[in-house]
């Protein structure tokens, strides 16, 4: 029997996670091309309660005029928080805070600007040669995201995004480039970020343009079977790069409550969740799940497959699990019958009303991760990493010229109790990285103001600022976090 454990394993991996497009900025004096990210705009004049729709739908008419080089429109995640030219004084701060461990993406369209080329950019390799070597210097795991919504535009405009097998093999010439370059100094990787979210958001997930797709379901569920086939591959070259390398699928965890006991509410939620672990059940077991079939011909979608599809899944399942976590919603089957529910706009579902919101409406419920914890490790039996948790508020500068952000502290002490919980449990879980350990975009409302750091950046929603760097209070608390192995969480 596994010895009940009361603390985090010595080794375990603390750090923090970005993705290039919201943090690397590098764009127009580099090689880089438009990435899917790129092409979203934020715009001052937008009623704030549109702020974090922007994600959601993108038409052509916006992807024209992003490629547009005279619009006057601004897009943030072309300039990020300048990370291309603050990474040292970046990562020497990952460094006095004592990670073990930082989560960061390579932006495809800096290796291959457009997706399709055959040669990558020596520039883009040497950037991340760089960033590497720094982590390395201070003794920083890098653990790599292959794709975080930054797919190449020209694959979505040109190729019509992961719905064309095509883009299978651009994929795979991409990781098998950065894998030959990077498998001495990385150890983990993340095939696809938040794989799931191809349900939510096709756009930045498979560069797909819904108006060119009358059938919507058909295009993601194909789109992610082009990825799950481009997974299984990108695991079978890091493998033979590197036997001892380990790959994880990541998921975006939303834990789903049902909003009463009604069986119809409780069967609801089972099948709202398979949507999301559907993508997991695929990528830990390496084959469809049972429910399947079903669930497609519901959908009144068929699959095309080729003949060798199901084996290079079945061979090249992931090592690990990783998720992000933020939040819980609750589900009913019958919303239009309650009458004091209210609707959560966020998720579409119903607010749970036990739970505290945060300023975006993102319903905050720290026991939900260790239930999550436990349902994955009981799944998969497959070590689990939390890729990405963490708070997005507005700081604002005290009288004392510093930031006390408690309720970031809060939040986050909240949540690792709760891995610490699920580590007594028996669960087998390797690492944690905080998501925007340093103030940057915000994915889905492109705001700078929606800020996870516990670095300050200074730098406003359209780009002004000095770009100063500065600690906030919690960058102290999660050094002593650290220090401490997860044993002083006050
Ligand atoms: C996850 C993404 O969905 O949530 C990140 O992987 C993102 O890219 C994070 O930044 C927080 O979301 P947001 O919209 O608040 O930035």
């Amino acid at each position: 029997m596994k010895k009940r454990n009361h603390s985090f394993p010595k080794d375990f991996l603390w750090g923090g996670a970005t993705a290039a497009n919201q943090i690397e900025g590098g764009f127009e004096e580099t090689e880089k091309g438009l990435s899917v990210s790129d092409v979203y705009i934020f715009d001052e004049n937008t009623p704030k309660e549109n702020w974090t729709d922007q994600w959601h739908l993108m038409t052509h008419k916006q992807v024209e005029e992003a490629q547009n080089p005279s619009s006057t429109k601004y897009y943030p995640k072309r300039h990020g928080n300048d990370f291309y030219h603050h990474y040292k004084e970046d990562i020497a701060l990952f460094a006095e805070m004592g990670f073990k461990a930082y989560r960061m993406s390579i932006a495809w369209t800096r290796i291959f600007p457009n997706g399709d080329e055959l040669a990558p950019s020596e520039e883009g390799l040497q950037f991340y040669d760089n960033v590497f070597d720094e982590l390395l210097k201070y003794g920083i795991e890098p653990v790599v995201s292959l794709s975080h919504y930054e797919m190449p535009l020209y694959l979505a405009t040109e190729y019509g995004g992961w719905v064309n097998r095509k883009v299978i093999d651009f994929y795979v010439r991409f990781v098998t480039t950065v894998v030959d370059r990077y498998h001495d100094r990385v150890k983990y990787w993340m095939t696809f970020n938040e794989i799931n979210a191809v349900k939510h958001h096709p756009f930045v997930s498979l560069g797909v343009i819904e108006e060119n797709h009358p059938h919507i379901e058909q295009a993601k569920y194909q789109g992610a079977h082009h990825q799950f086939v481009a997974s299984a591959l990108a695991t079978k070259a890091i493998k033979e790069a590197n036997p001892e390398a380990k790959v994880g699928c990541m998921i975006s965890y939303q834990f789903l409550v049902p909003y009463s006991c009604d069986p119809d509410d409780v069967q609801a939620t089972t099948e709202k969740q398979r949507v999301s672990l559907f993508f997991s059940d695929v990528q830990a077991r390496g084959y469809y799940p049972a429910y399947t079939a079903r669930m497609l011909a519901e959908k009144n979608v068929t699959l095309e497959m080729e003949p060798e599809d199901e084996q290079i899944m079945k061979d090249y399942p992931v090592d690990f699990v990783s998720f992000s976590y933020y939040m819980s919603n609750a589900v009913s089957a019958h919303p239009e019958k309650l009458e004091d529910a209210v609707g959560n706009l966020v998720t579409g579902g119903i607010q749970n009303p036990y739970l505290p919101s945060s300023d975006w409406g993102w319903q905050i419920d720290p026991k939900g991760l260790r239930s999550v914890l436990n349902q994955l490790y009981d799944r998969y039996q497959k070590p689990l990493f939390v890729a990405e948790n963490g708070l997005g508020a507005v700081d604002e500068i005290g009288q004392d010229g510093k930031i006390h952000d408690d309720y970031r502290i809060d939040y986050l002490r909240e949540h690792i109790k709760q891995i610490k919980e699920a580590i007594a449990d028996g669960v087998d879980v390797f690492g944690y990285t905080s998501w925007g350990c340093i103030d940057m975009i915000s994915a889905s409302s492109n705001q700078m103001s929606k800020r996870y750091g516990y670095i300050y950046v200074d730098q406003d929603d359209m780009g002004r600022g000095t770009k100063k760097r500065m600690k906030k209070k919690s960058f102290y608390w999660y050094q002593k976090v650290i220090s401490t192995n997860g044993e002083d969480l006050e």
